[in-house]
């Protein structure tokens, strides 16, 4: 498999990532699914290299398709909780990305603090992968897009995210706007996407010819959609707000009267884990309009390319 290197050595937000990037992001993992669906299991192109993961919340999809994708590739994967690693001492994160950098090929974190990561990869020598933040979830976005383009062909499309501005909100809009699709956010006031990400959204936008907007009423958000998405109204750190976030977010669960006004054609998509029964109900997860597997599924092969990508 030829590789073009990317034109950045880590992936923190989706904005390290121009047009370009991301089209051979997942033009890369096309070619990854397409062998591992013909069979071809392992491609050992990151033969003998190491990736550590560390992770500061819990994960299912992320940890394991790291690991499997590494083993996948030839290399190997090794995953530690913050807490288990002398930075959960307090260790400073410069000496950690040091010392880590003379062991290991490239790292991903899962943190509380963006700016953790950020710090990072600022004094670590491997590429870092951002494997969800408070900020950003750009390893999910990309994967979104992949199976976007998947079950409905290249676009442009529209799509709707309905719910808290939060990591994946974020990262889906910056890849919608660089790609040129619509994307419009229905959300009650004050859980908007960060200030910051959304100047580069409209930025993106722009540059691509293509629309970005924020709506307060589900309904209008979901009637042109291509992609219903929604995810949790209570993200992992947001705990102390629970009861608060129930009741504003509850007239935005994604169920099947909001559905309802929605194209026939249009998908449901969920990055997971869902909270079954608050902002997505159990007749439209379980639905044929709900893709939630396979997107899970290619988080493996969005993986690989990235690894590929990066450590190449
Ligand atoms: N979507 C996602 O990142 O899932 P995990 O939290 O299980 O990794
Ligand atoms: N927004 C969710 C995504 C989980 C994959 C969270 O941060 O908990």
């Amino acid at each position: 498999m030829r590789l073009k290197r990317l034109s950045t050595n880590h992936l923190l937000s989706i904005a390290d990532l121009d047009r370009e990037g991301v089209e051979t992001v997942l033009r890369v993992a096309e070619r990854f699914k397409e062998r591992y669906l013909a069979g071809e299991r392992v491609i050992p192109i990151l033969e003998g290299k190491t990736l550590g993961l560390i992770f500061e919340k819990p994960s299912t999809r992320t940890r394991i398709s790291f690991e499997v994708a590494m083993h996948q590739l030839g290399g190997q994967a090794f995953t530690y909780t913050k807490q288990e690693l002398q930075l959960g001492r307090g260790e400073a994160i410069k000496d950690t990305a040091a010392v880590l950098s003379r062991y290991l090929d490239g790292v991903m974190i899962r943190a509380r603090r963006h700016e953790d990561i950020e710090e990072f990869a600022r004094y670590s020598e491997v590429p870092v992968i951002n494997g969800l933040s408070d900020l950003e979830h750009p390893c999910q976005a990309l994967t979104d897009a992949f199976t976007i383009r998947e079950k409905l062909g290249r676009g442009p499309h529209t799509v709707a995210f309905v719910g808290d501005g939060n990591n994946v909100c974020s990262s889906l809009a910056l890849v919608c706007a660089t790609l040129g699709w619509d994307f419009v956010h229905a959300v009650p006031e004050g859980y908007e996407c960060p200030d910051r990400v959304w100047r580069e959204v409209e930025r993106r936008a722009e540059e691509s010819g293509s629309e970005a907007r924020v709506v307060r009423d589900p309904k209008e958000a979901v009637r042109e959609a291509d992609v219903v998405y929604t995810d949790v109204w209570v993200s992992m750190g947001d705990e102390a707000e629970r009861e608060e976030r129930l009741r504003v977010f509850r007239p935005y669960q994604v169920n099947e009267e909001l559905m309802s006004h929605a194209p026939e054609h249009a998908i449901v998509m969920h990055c997971m884990p869902i909270q079954r029964g608050y902002e997505l109900t159990d007749d439209v997860a379980d639905s044929e309009r709900s893709v939630i597997y396979d997107q899970a599924e290619n988080r493996l092969h969005v993986q690989k390319a990235i690894l590929a990508l990066l450590m190449g």
